[in-house]
């Protein structure tokens, strides 16, 4: 008889069943360490495209490559054994046509392993989202602010508003839904039209800034750790402090460093001619 605990794993399928259940727990995770120390607490992690502004130092997510995502995704499926793993598409690697959008998607999904692609768009992206789903490729879409059309969606601002603007929202979050996505991410988007379209759509509903009506939320990593704080947008909640951590950490070894009082016997290899330790 086996004495191992068998793992459940979290997948798209699995993930779409969760509507109207307890709320879907999502992070972005980029790297191998980050992906362990998550997998047992999420449903969902995410290789975000954000990787580019969090990781790399970009000013948006527009830079990021094909290569780049995936080199993380497959970090991240390798430190990930429960959670469904899903990889963002980045920018330019799906927009110009469905075979585009399959090609690129079937190299994320055969190099990283991971469970599905995530795309940004809305009606204008519905063909894209069937013609990949229909192929097995599962596909989380994402409405409402999104990054990757910052230049024609005039910046970084809440969306859904105006009524012209929720409008074509409601009808973005319908059409990705109505072709086959098994989730959607809403970025971004006032409390009564993220509630609205939670109502509406047959398939969970992912938050970030888009209130607690969602069937789930996400965050980066980086911002609910308090490691990345170039800016703290108005959603984000921070449930630590890493990079004051990390500063007095890097304070407290380089005080050491300067006055000998690291490395001592205990991390040397042979014996160790005792040192003057400056100060004493
Ligand atoms: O790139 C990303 O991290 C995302 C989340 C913010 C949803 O798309």
């Amino acid at each position: 008889m086996s004495v191992h605990k068998k793992i459940q794993k979290m997948t798209a399928p699995k993930i779409r069943a969760r509507k109207g259940a307890e709320p879907l727990v999502c992070l972005t995770a980029y790297t191998t360490p980050m992906a362990r120390n998550l997998d047992d607490t999420v449903d969902l992690l995410l290789v975000g495209d954000s990787l580019g502004m969090v990781v790399y130092g970009l000013d948006s997510t527009l830079g990021v490559t094909l290569d780049m995502m995936i080199a993380h995704g497959a970090a991240v499926v390798r430190g990930a054994q429960q959670a469904c793993v899903i990889v963002d598409l980045p920018f330019g690697s799906y927009q110009e046509s469905p075979e585009q959008a399959f090609r690129n998607a079937a190299r994320v999904m055969a190099e990283t392993g991971a469970d599905g692609v995530k795309l940004e768009g809305g009606a204008e992206m519905a063909e894209t989202v069937a013609f990949l789903s229909q192929r097995g490729i599962p596909v989380m879409g994402h409405v409402g602010l999104m990054p990757q059309s910052v230049n024609t969606a005039g910046g970084f601002r809440s969306h859904g508003k105006d009524f012209a603007e929720g409008e074509r929202i409601r009808q973005d979050a319908w059409a990705v839904a109505d072709a086959g996505a098994f989730s959607l991410v809403i970025e971004g988007t006032v409390e009564p039209l993220a509630r609205e379209i939670t109502e509406m759509v047959p398939v969970p509903t992912i938050g970030i800034g888009a209130s607690p009506a969602c069937d789930g939320q996400i965050l980066v990593v980086d911002d609910m750790l308090g490691s990345f704080t170039d800016f703290q947008p108005k959603f984000v909640k921070r449930y630590a402090h890493l990079a004051d951590d990390i500063h007095a950490a890097a304070e407290a070894y380089a005080d050491d460093v300067r006055s000998r009082k690291f490395p001592t016997a205990e991390h040397c290899f042979g014996a160790v001619r005792a040192v003057r330790v400056v100060g004493e």
